[in-house]
Order: structure tokens, then sequence, then C-alpha cells
């Protein structure tokens, strides 16, 4: 007899696990769940493979600091890493839900399938979207043809690649997407359709290794405007952070205070890229950039910049190969 597969779930906090005082309550809300709870008796999930609960965290996820990803990291790899399990949920909230997901993805060195989930509306609301999503995200981490994609994202009954995937809406359940490259599949009753993969992704995207790894090296991102001053510029230098994304104007276009900053910023031995705080598109290469000693984000948005330069920086310090890295995920 086949065995079912094995999935384990493991829980950060979030919307998904939050309450609310009353049903029509959809905004003033506390992470008030465990996340053995979310998914609740009736879902017949039983008769589909066996689900096992760990409960790392359970926080808003814009609490989520550098030293609590790298002990998730250490936690789903050592889960993934037990041949009995067949892949791994995380349960999480959705402001920075990308940031994690493209951090696992850039990590984790099992290409055993990761679905990372959150949810719009608390556990409490009328029509909460969570226990949908967190059904669909274990069929999907069950299943064979999510296996090699690299960590996924999936909300609203769609799935995306962890490196596209962005939330683009504040409050609606359609909150998530990839408009330039769309999502990889869905999730239909209890079923996976998958319309393509991600193509460059795995296994050719580097994986940054995280052994022996204390912390991560500390990279801000400063938001570039009409006006701008030079003092969020001091104030990173001052803070000896090692690198600083600026999340600039159109297609990475700098303001003179901010290419000031940075030019100040990489004299003092800083790594510096140029994002956009343009939601959609990606930052060309500038002719300016190499003499600058600036590096071009490439389709990274500011919060996935400060992922990737954090990571590229636990290995090289020099441009080129920073830019190298950028090019290439
Ligand atoms: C959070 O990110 O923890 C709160 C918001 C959400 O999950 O939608």
């Amino acid at each position: 007899m086949k065995t079912l597969p094995r999935i384990v779930v493991l829980g950060t906090g979030g919307t998904i696990a939050s309450t609310a005082s009353d049903a029509t309550t959809l905004s003033d809300y506390a992470v008030t769940q465990s996340v053995s709870a979310l998914l609740g008796e009736d879902s017949g999930i039983e008769r589909l493979m066996r689900v096992e609960y760990r409960q790392p965290l359970n926080v808003d996820s814009r609490e989520i600091t550098n030293s609590m990803l790298l002990a998730l990291a250490a936690e789903v790899e050592a889960q993934l890493a037990d041949p009995d399990i067949d892949g791994a949920v995380i349960t999480h909230g959705t402001d920075t839900l990308e940031e994690t997901a493209y951090f696992l993805s850039l990590t984790l060195q099992s290409s055993k399938p990761v679905v990372i989930v959150g949810a719009m509306r608390p556990s409490s609301a009328i029509s909460a979207d969570g226990r949908l999503n967190l059904y669909n995200a274990l069929v999907l981490a069950a299943s064979p043809k999510a296996r090699g994609l690299g960590v996924l994202v999936t909300l609203n009954d769609q799935f995306f690649a962890a490196r596209f995937v962005s939330k683009f809406h504040t409050t609606r359940v359609d909150a998530f997407g990839a408009p330039d490259q769309g999502s990889l599949g869905s999730v239909r009753d209890g079923q996976v359709h998958l319309y393509q993969v991600p193509v460059g992704l795995h296994p050719d995207a580097p994986t940054f290794s995280l052994a022996g790894l204390a912390r991560l090296p500390d990279v801000d991102i400063i938001y570039d405007h009409q006006s701008a001053g030079l003092h969020h510029y001091r104030a990173s230098i001052d803070a000896q952070v090692a690198g600083i994304v600026v999340a600039a104007c159109g297609n990475g276009s700098l303001s003179p205070n901010a290419q000031a900053g940075l030019a100040q910023a990489v004299k003092a031995g800083i790594a510096c890229v140029r994002s956009s705080r343009v939601p959609t598109g990606a930052i060309t290469h500038s002719r300016f950039d190499e003499a600058g000693g600036l590096v071009a984000a490439g389709a990274h948005n500011p919060q996935k910049a400060r992922i990737l330069l954090m990571l590229a920086l636990t290995v090289t310090r020099e441009r080129d190969a920073l830019q190298h890295y950028f090019d290439g995920c």
C-alpha cells in the first residue's frame, strides 16, 4: 500500500494565526493561534497526507529579525533532511513574507517542496482566507509537481516563485503577484495545475551556505525622493552598515543627495545597490555604476535586494562579484 506523504508545517505567526474582537473587524487583530489550530478539524487532510506541526515563532512578520531568519532556515533544512519528510509548509505574516521566501530560496539546499503561505484576513473574519490558503499550501507541498521548483508562495489559489513574488495590495485577498513573470500555477479543488517552471532559478541560481554563520551583515534601505537629504546616508555610514540599498526613482535614477550620499558610503567601504521604488521592471546597468562603485539591482525590489546583498556580502565585498550575483539571481 502506498504510504501518504508526510508534510511538516512550521508556524511563524502573522494574520493567518490572528484573531480580532469580532467577525467584521479586519484590521485590528493580534496573533493568538498556534499553527496546529489553523486548518481546523473538518478539512479531510488526513486522507491525503500526514501533517506534523512545529512552532518556531509566533509573531507579526514585521518583528522578524535576521537572527530569526537564520534560525528558521536551519530548522527548515533540518526538517527536510529527514528522509521521511516529503515537504514543508511555512505559515507567515504577509507583510514581510516575500523577504523570508527569498531568503530561504537562496539558502535551502534541499529540492523538496517548500511552500510559504499567509492570509490577508484574520481567522476570526467573515470569509477568512487562511484555512483554504493553508489547505492549498499543503496540497502543493505534497505534490511531486512542486519538487525542484525552489521556494513557492501561495495565497488566493495561485502560487509563485519566491524570487519574483511581491505583495502589491494592503488588504485584498489577491494581494500577491508577480506581474512581469506571472504565477507558476494554481491549486483548485485539491489539484495542482502547473503552468510554467521558473527557468534559471533552480538549479542554476546560487545557494548561499549558512554553515557557521552567526549573523548576517547589516544592510539598510534608503528611500529616494524629491528634495531628499543626505542625513540618512550619514546615519548608515555612522552605523557602519555593510550595505545600503537605495529605493531609487524610475530606472534607478538618483537624486543629487542620493548620489552624494552613496559616493560617501562607497568611499567608506559600504556596498551600495541601486534598486527602484517602482514596483515592476528591472534596473538596467548604468555606465556610471562601475566608476561609482554601484551595483544595479536588476529585477530585485528594495526588500529583495537587501536580502540578496546580505547573503552576497557573506561571500564577497567586491563590486563586480556583487553585480554578478544580482545579474544571476
Ligand atoms: C504580518 O505580516 O504579520 C501581519 C500582516 C499579515 O499577515 O497579513
